[in-house]
């Protein structure tokens, strides 16, 4: 039971550290290791501090700010660990990084700690593979700022035994998380089925349908927070083109993911966004876009025209598109989906629920008349929709 409380945190960058603060703040005594000197200590100092912020607004106690962060201790290596239940590794995002360091914690963790992986693209059997007991490795996917966001993907490898995923599930419900199930397919729910939403518009633009401040209040207008393009900029340029290109890697290059012209092109020009002043738009020094209007008479013409030029119709067919086929493979449920996309992306209803409602039958079309338009595999259906 003692064991139960101590978890281990391995690299202290901005998810260890998150993922420490929200372990110490549910109670549990966390221990923090970096490989880096120093980092760790940083990190529990700006948990520390974080804390004392939340105490000055009056969120929590000045008490429970300094027993929280007394919970978080700096151990200078694995080996230095005590027994703990739960090992998370948030460490670079590098294979052979993550397989090295499981199988040194299997040298001297006991054969139930569970160790689970905070990666974001890589395969969980892939790392699973470094350890004789691969049944005992999960993914725990928590999004970034992990103390706020909600949403933690419960990742299965085809190994990992079903008693330690309820245990991670369980574990980050007492967290206040909420968590949802997948396979560990190529992004998992998150990362992949929200391709679209970037894809469509990159392409809608580079063919000229519309400026961006167009196609971005287009989807605004459907309910996004955020159009698109301007939510890329945000992200960064570089950072959304990883993960798209690492998704369509891991597909055998499925044209479904196919990295867009543009996209690679604002890389390679160091068009990288809001962090670097100029990405889609530009951005005053202050981190301001500079001012951007719809053409309003352009987005009349456009939302509910045509599907080939509708940039809501046209998004929301992929969206709805890669969300059942998400299903159909058996990788995640209907409703996992749809929680994962309105916790993880703020997206304004799930897509599957959205496709019930815009009819099946009626996004099928659309996807039919789009692969007539663009064929070579992009737009083709899910067997779900047929
Ligand atoms: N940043 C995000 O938005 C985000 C979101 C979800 C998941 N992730 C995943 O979380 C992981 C960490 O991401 P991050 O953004 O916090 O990275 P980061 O670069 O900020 O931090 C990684 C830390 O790990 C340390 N480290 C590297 N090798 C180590 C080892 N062998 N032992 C101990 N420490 C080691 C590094 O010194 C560094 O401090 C990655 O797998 C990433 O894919 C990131």
């Amino acid at each position: 039971m003692e064991a139960l409380r101590h978890i281990a945190v391995i690299g202290a960058g901005s998810m260890g550290a998150g993922i420490a603060q929200v372990a110490a703040t549910a109670g549990h005594r966390v221990h923090l290791v970096d490989a880096l000197d120093g980092v760790a200590a940083a990190a529990r100092e700006g948990i520390a501090n974080r804390l004392t912020g939340q105490a000055a607004k009056g969120r929590i106690s000045e008490t429970e700010a300094a027993e929280t962060a007394d919970r978080v201790h700096v151990d200078a290596g694995v080996d230095d660990l005590p027994e703990v239940a739960i090992v998370i590794e948030a460490v670079q995002e590098d294979l052979e990084v993550k397989r090295t360091l499981f199988s040194r914690l299997a040298a001297g963790q006991p054969s139930t700690t569970v160790f689970a992986s905070n990666t974001s693209s890589l395969d969980i059997d892939a790392i699973a593979d470094a350890v004789h007991d691969p049944e005992r490795v999960i993914g725990l996917h928590f999004f970034n700022p992990a103390p706020v966001m909600k949403l933690v993907e419960v990742v299965a490898g085809r190994r990992s035994a079903a008693a330690y995923l309820d245990f991670g599930a369980d574990l980050v419900r007492s967290w206040g998380k909420t968590a949802v199930r997948c396979a560990s397919t190529p992004g998992f729910i998150v990362n992949r089925v929200a391709r679209p939403f970037y894809g469509e518009a990159q392409r809608l633009l580079a063919a000229g349908v519309a400026d961006a401040a167009t196609l971005d209040a287009a989807l605004r207008g459907a309910g996004f927070k955020l159009g698109p393009l301007e939510l890329t900029d945000l992200i960064g340029q570089d950072v959304n083109l990883a993960v798209g290109t690492s998704v369509w890697e891991q597909t055998d290059r499925d044209p479904r993911y196919a990295p867009t012209a543009l996209q690679q092109q604002l890389v390679a020009d160091g068009r990288l966004g809001r962090k670097s002043g100029h990405g889609i738009y530009r951005y005053a020094a202050d981190g301001h876009p500079q001012d951007h209007e719809p053409d309003a008479d352009r987005l009349a013409v456009l939302v509910g025209g045509p599907t080939t030029t509708d940039p809501v119709a046209r998004t929301l067919a992929m969206l709805v598109n890669e969300a059942v086929d998400l299903v159909h493979r058996g990788e995640a449920s209907a409703a996992d989906v749809d929680l994962a996309m309105v916790l993880g992306t703020g997206y304004p209803r799930g897509p599957i629920d959205w496709g019930r409602e815009i009819g099946f039958d009626v996004v099928a079309g659309q996807l039919a008349e789009l692969d007539a338009a663009f064929p070579g595999g992009r737009y083709r259906p899910s067997p779900a929709l047929s």
